[in-house]
């Protein structure tokens, strides 16, 4: 079931500007998650658990006014609500408050509501969320709260939370144990926050078993060391970046994924690459690269590097296969040089020779100029 929540809610990382989430389709990736609960509440909802009377209007007394109330779904999204509604049915399972103007999370607005699975606050004016108002919320796993006003991440957030979205709020600090005891914590999006590197305590993540971590859109100036060693994708493009150390990558040995597109890099340390064996995929586009990195030739599974838009003058013919033809586990399938002012004629075929797909390598600029 991770798996499926991950990879249904990794496509919806990618949507930038604010996009209401749907939540009926939401639900319907869901609805592992609905049926675990049927069965294991034992209510008599009758057999089809799922959307049995969908189109029958809600006829509920305890759903709040201008809600729809169905299936323990609360939706009051877009109402122009000032504060959370009173009110909200005990067995609610999911809560959209999407699009309003809700102002302040107070202690008491989502008492009781033991069994909530998933919190949509995105985009509201929330700007303080009392320190007691998750208490109970075991089992809590979605809580989104991005396009908010809040400052830092909130105190005491229920343990369970598999994913938290904070993305475009005001966040300058992550304070130390900010995420303390929250294990279960596989997604933590955080971009387009004021967020430096000076502003990420020592053992802010301590205790996390993140695997996918965002922070793209801030200030951060190096790539942070003290992030969750579990991590398979790290996301930080569109920050400052100047160059990858020998070291930054030291303590993420599992990633799979890393994106540092957008930033400033001029020079990626040789070596930088050799903590982590694993990779699949880089982005290293829209930075300042005057070479290929060092070190992508012993890279076994890399098979995505993008590296246009950068000062890359010429490409050697090991920069990306190594010698022996038997070390590469998995081939390239994208590797992208365009925009550079690298004379493609002299780049020797064999460069490629590691490259799979007659798309695998993008090298001249294929988009026409205006
Ligand atoms: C990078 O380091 C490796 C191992 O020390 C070395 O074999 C290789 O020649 C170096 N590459 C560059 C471009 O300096």
């Amino acid at each position: 079931m991770k798996e499926i929540v991950l990879l249904c809610l990794l496509a919806l990382c990618r949507a930038k500007p604010y996009e209401p989430i749907n939540i009926m389709s939401f639900l319907k990736h869901h609805d592992i998650m609905l049926q675990d609960d049927a069965a294991e509440d034992d209510d008599d909802d009758d057999g089809n658990f799922l959307f049995p009377s969908m189109s029958a209007p809600p006829h509920d007394e305890s759903c709040p006014f201008g809600c729809q109330c169905s299936l323990r779904v609360i939706q009051c999204s877009d109402l122009g609500l000032k504060s959370v509604p009173k009110n909200i049915p005990k067995d609610a399972l999911m809560i959209d408050l999407q699009n309003n103007k809700i102002t302040e999370i107070k202690e008491n607005d989502f008492k009781d509501l033991k069994n909530l699975y998933a919190l949509f606050l995105v985009n509201n004016k929330i700007s303080k969320i009392h320190p007691k108002a998750f208490r109970h919320m075991n089992k809590l796993q979605l809580l989104y709260l991005s396009y908010n006003l809040l400052t830092q991440i909130p105190a005491n957030l229920p343990q369970n939370i598999l994913e938290l979205r904070v993305h475009d709020n005001k966040i300058s600090k992550v304070q130390k144990d900010a995420f303390r005891g929250m294990r279960a914590l596989h997604v933590l999006e955080m971009s387009a926050n004021p967020l430096a590197n000076s502003g990420i305590e020592l053992g802010a993540f301590d205790g996390m078993s993140t695997f996918y971590l965002r922070i793209a859109e801030a200030k951060i100036t190096a790539i942070p060391k003290d992030l969750p060693p579990t991590l398979t994708e790290l996301h930080l493009d569109y920050n400052k970046i100047g160059k990858v150390e020998l070291e930054d990558l030291y303590r993420y040995k599992n990633l799979l994924r890393l994106g540092l597109g957008f930033n400033q890099i001029k020079f990626v340390e040789n070596g930088s690459f050799a903590s982590i064996p694993n990779i699949r995929e880089i982005h290293l586009d829209n930075n300042k690269l005057r070479s290929v990195p060092a070190g992508l030739d012993t890279l076994k599974y890399l098979q995505v590097v993008y590296l246009h838009v950068n000062s890359i003058g010429s490409v050697g013919p090991d920069d990306f296969c190594p010698a022996e033809r038997s070390v590469k586990k998995s081939p390239y399938v994208g590797i992208s040089l365009f925009a550079n002012p690298l004379k493609y004629w002299e780049v020797q075929p064999a460069t490629f020779r590691c490259v799979v797909g007659r798309r695998g390598v993008q090298l001249g600029n294929f988009r026409r100029r205006k």
